[in-house]
């Protein structure tokens, strides 16, 4: 939630903290602003608004240096404005300070502080830290900040620039992330990795309440008392190139066609010549599962969706009760929990405070645990016992689209590495299936070409208020993915419906003012959904149906459809979401709205 930059080197500051704020932009966009020890002094120059509103003050105001930070905000405490943007300073400017996460305990510290003449200037929690250390100042900058930490509670990312000490940042992290881009002459901070990857492929992954203190020649890691810690340096494998828009006009279309690759990728690690599934790393057998009566997956928002098409895998070929929770509530509800459950918690970032808070329940309830996520080395990823990573590449939209498909593959194909180590299903199944993943990108390219088509279909949609997405069995989850991707981008009010619980109440909504999208893929229940689709279109409902090309049926019902090429339904949810984020996407540029920065979301969110 929040993007931070910092740099120190013999460059000026303020070119690498702009450029690196605006990769980190999708992190955060209501506000942004940059430090700069310029001339003696630490000098700040904040606004409201995205980044372009901070680069035209700066054309006025340039601020010139060699070691700065910067920040781009999403607000939690205070209104976006220009007073509340970091970086905040204490009464003097002498510590200044950009934050990302929340200090729990600040109004307590603000009472005491105000009592001892602190002078405040915004409303919000960050500003505390820098008065803490003007408070605690002895002189020196390790130990003041090592007070400071004492004194603070909360959830952060911290990068700290000191007055008294013009040539080092020191930075810390708790719950939030943080890296440390090596130069040559120069390094940098960041709270992912776009913002250094042109600089860059050397980083330092910090880990909560180690502290590093940066100088333009030397990285010292510290552990929260001081002593020297020893850190491997991470190699980026990803280029530049991935996290730019290539010729695309938004990241989002991009990472909607980078789809077939992102698949193609996934599916390539975990498959052995013989069509059997691979993942041998994990170091499972099958007395692994002997004790395992019940699996549990959470997540967030489209991981969780993922989830819940991970739960018809799973129960399906792994034959183990699956119950799939949104993290924010399974944190708090007192969960069944035990050593006799698998935990999966699936993550695009891995940093998503409920998520890894959910996961560090289910642990303390002795459950095993495993972790989906894209995010090489995140806290997510530390926290599970084991890992499997999605290899989507860097996804910059704030809506998820390429994570998700890659979540699916992942999931799919970890069911069935269970349902082999448990021969639970047969190998003929399970070599279908895989042969089915290998052939995916070329199928998802075809469903690509439905591009203008969608576009179509979104010039009849941009006027609508409401519109229903409806599925039955796995279609269902899809329909849920695909509502929640209409919401975030278009605006337009999306509601998802298990199509069989329509005429329980909701079938009263439906009228010609409200168009229905109706996934159709799971041959089991055709013949229902079917029905669902003719209910809503005596309502006057204008149905645009997502089928396979040889479904002769459901073209009879809908007024239009879409089609995916004929796969086997546990493979045709990754078909089925992409025609609904190409009209979510197209949809929303209608509108004339930010598609990748959509209005108060964030890509990670790492608040409560
Ligand atoms: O990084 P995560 O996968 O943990 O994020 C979870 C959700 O915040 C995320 O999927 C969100 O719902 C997306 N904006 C959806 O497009």
């Amino acid at each position: 939630m929040c993007g931070i930059v910092g740099y120190v080197g013999n460059g000026n500051a303020s070119d690498f903290l702009i450029d690196g704020l605006r990769r980190l932009e999708y992190r955060g966009y209501d506000s942004a602003g940059i430090a700069v020890y310029d001339h003696g002094e630490i000098k700040i120059e904040k606004k409201q608004g995205r980044l372009v509103n901070l680069e035209n003050v700066l054309k006025d105001h340039p601020l010139s240096g060699h070691i700065g930070i910067g920040h781009t905000r999403w607000a939690t405490h205070g209104k976006p404005s220009d007073v509340n943007a970091h970086p905040h300073g204490d009464c003097h400017n002498h510590f200044v300070i950009v934050h990302n996460g929340i200090i729990e305990n600040y109004m307590t510290l603000k009472k005491d502080l105000m009592a001892k003449g602190h002078v405040f200037k915004s409303e919000t929690d960050t500003e505390i830290v820098a008065h803490v250390l003007e408070e605690v100042d002895d002189g020196d900058f390790l130990s003041t900040v090592q007070k400071m930490l004492t004194i603070i509670e909360g959830s952060y990312s911290l990068v700290i620039l000191d007055a008294a000490h013009p040539d080092t940042i020191i930075c810390t992290k708790k719950n939030n992330p943080l890296i440390i881009g090596l130069g040559k002459g120069e390094n940098f901070i960041a709270s992912d990795i776009p913002a250094v990857i042109n600089h860059t492929r050397d980083i330092y992954i910090l880990q909560d309440e180690e502290l590093a203190i940066v100088t333009k020649g030397s990285v010292q890691l510290l552990d929260r008392d001081g002593n020297p810690i020893h850190k491997e340096i991470q190699k980026v494998t990803w280029s530049a190139a991935a996290a730019e828009k290539g010729g695309y006009p938004h990241f989002m279309l991009k990472e909607i066609f980078e789809q077939p690759k992102a698949v193609h990728d996934t599916v390539a690690i975990h498959l052995n010549k013989d069509g059997s599934v691979n993942f041998d790393d994990l170091g499972w057998t099958k007395e692994c599962f002997e004790g395992i009566t019940n699996i549990l997956i959470t997540a967030c928002g489209t991981a969780y969706h993922a989830g819940l098409v991970a739960k018809h895998y799973i129960e399906r070929f792994v034959k183990i009760p699956v119950s799939v929770e949104i993290a924010s509530e399974y944190r708090y509800s007192k969960p069944l929990t035990s050593e006799h459950t698998l935990c999966i918690v699936v993550s695009q970032s891995g940093e998503t405070i409920d998520t890894l808070e959910a996961l560090k329940e289910a642990k303390r309830h002795g459950a095993r645990s495993l972790a989906v996520t894209n995010s090489i080395g995140s806290s997510i990823a530390r926290e599970a016992d084991h890992v499997v990573y999605t290899l989507a590449g860097p996804e910059i939209a704030v809506a998820s689209t390429k994570a998700y498909t890659t979540q699916l593959v992942a999931l799919l194909l970890l069911a069935l590495y269970m349902s082999q180590l448990k021969n639970s299903i047969s190998a003929d199944l399970i070599q279908k299936i895989t042969e089915g993943l290998k052939d995916l990108p070329k199928q998802i390219e075809k469903v690509l070409g439905e591009k203008d088509h969608m576009s179509d279909v979104a010039d009849r949609l941009i006027k609508a208020h409401d519109i229903f997405y409806l599925g039955r069995s796995i279609d269902y989850a899809i329909a849920m993915e695909g509502a929640l991707k209409l919401k975030e981008v278009s605006y337009i009010h999306a509601e998802s419906y298990a199509a069989g619980e329509l005429k329980h109440g909701t079938l009263a909504l439906i009228t010609q003012e409200t168009p229905v999208i109706a996934v159709a893929t799971q041959d089991n229940v055709s013949s229902k959904m079917y029905s669902n689709i003719q209910e809503v279109k005596a309502r006057g409902a204008e149905v645009l149906g997502i089928g396979y090309d040889d479904d002769e049926e459901i073209g009879k019902y809908t007024t239009e459809t879409v089609r995916i090429p004929r796969v086997d339904p546990f493979i045709a949810p990754i078909l089925s979401v992409i025609p609904m984020q190409l009209l979510a996407y197209y949809t929303s540029i209608k509108r004339g709205n930010d598609v990748d920065k959509p209005r108060n979301l964030a890509k990670s969110v790492t608040v409560e």
